[in-house]
């Protein structure tokens, strides 16, 4: 699919060196990192556990900070922001799915899906609209009143994914949405991103190990392949 839009940038990650320390070691993550994607892309990020891709999904929504380098998104650097400013941020730009779905126990699907719209100016009312038509979106209207427990595990994944775009973000970021799922649940979570990345162009970026997953991709990233023809062509710009 190549439309206009595909040429803005909707997510900027500038020579990111990221490091944590663990006791007196100081272990290196990303070291000059940079990646580019446009707006209305679904990336899928693969590579082997320990490479830094959760890292990076949560540089991107705000939810880690560089060591140093910068994270553009938008038009809007967020690393410099501060904490109040970026929790606003992200609530307003930034959905999140994670592997395990993080619902609240006691919350019905519909009070979870409103949660995050607390952070916003919406009143009761508007909230409780938001959340209804995120989860008429992901098929779930009908299960608005079960709790978490009364679910299938695909069930409480659409009910993580309507939390996610109950604010509307451009920005949809999945790390291992299907690595707790059955083939098939894991195919209609998936056939359900792919909705929102092309019907209602939502940019996608997508941590998975899964191949099958990464086929419903418009662009897949082996970070570590990405990470060395990064290193190279520094490399050879120094020796240039
Ligand atoms: N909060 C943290 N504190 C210390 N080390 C961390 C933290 N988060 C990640 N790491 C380390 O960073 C590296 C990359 O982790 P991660 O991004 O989770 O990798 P991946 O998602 O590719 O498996 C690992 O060595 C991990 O131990
Ligand atoms: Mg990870």
């Amino acid at each position: 699919m190549q439309t206009d839009n595909q040429n803005k940038i909707a997510i900027e990650l500038k020579q990111i060196n990221k490091s944590y320390q663990k006791g007196s070691n100081n272990v290196v993550v990303h070291d000059n990192f940079n990646l580019s994607i446009a707006e209305g892309e679904f990336v899928a990020l693969m590579g082997p556990s320990g490479l830094g891709k959760s890292t990076l999904l949560h540089l991107i929504g705000g939810l880690d900070l560089p060591t140093s380098g910068s994270v553009i998104i938008g038009a809007q650097r967020i690393d410099t922001l501060s904490e109040g400013k970026l929790s606003t941020w992200r609530a307003e730009n930034i959905g999140f799915v994670f592997q395990s779905h993080h619902l609240l126990p006691v919350l019905t699907a519909q009070g979870n899906v409103e949660l995050p719209l607390l952070l916003t100016p919406l009143d009761n009312k508007q909230r409780k609209q938001h959340a209804s038509l995120a989860l008429r979106l992901v098929g779930m209207e009908e299960r608005a009143k079960h709790l978490p427990k009364e679910l299938s595990g695909g069930q409480e994944q659409r009910v993580a994914i309507a939390r996610a775009i109950v604010s509307d973000p451009k920005i949809i970021l999945c790390d291992e949405p299907t690595g707790n799922l059955d083939r098939k649940t894991a195919d209609e979570i998936l056939s359900l991103l792919t909705t929102l990345n092309k019907d209602y162009g939502k940019t996608i970026v997508m941590v998975t190990h899964d191949l099958r997953a990464s086929e419903y991709a418009s662009r897949v990233i082996n970070l570590e392949q990405y990470i060395d023809a990064g290193k190279q062509s520094q490399l050879s710009a120094v020796e240039g």
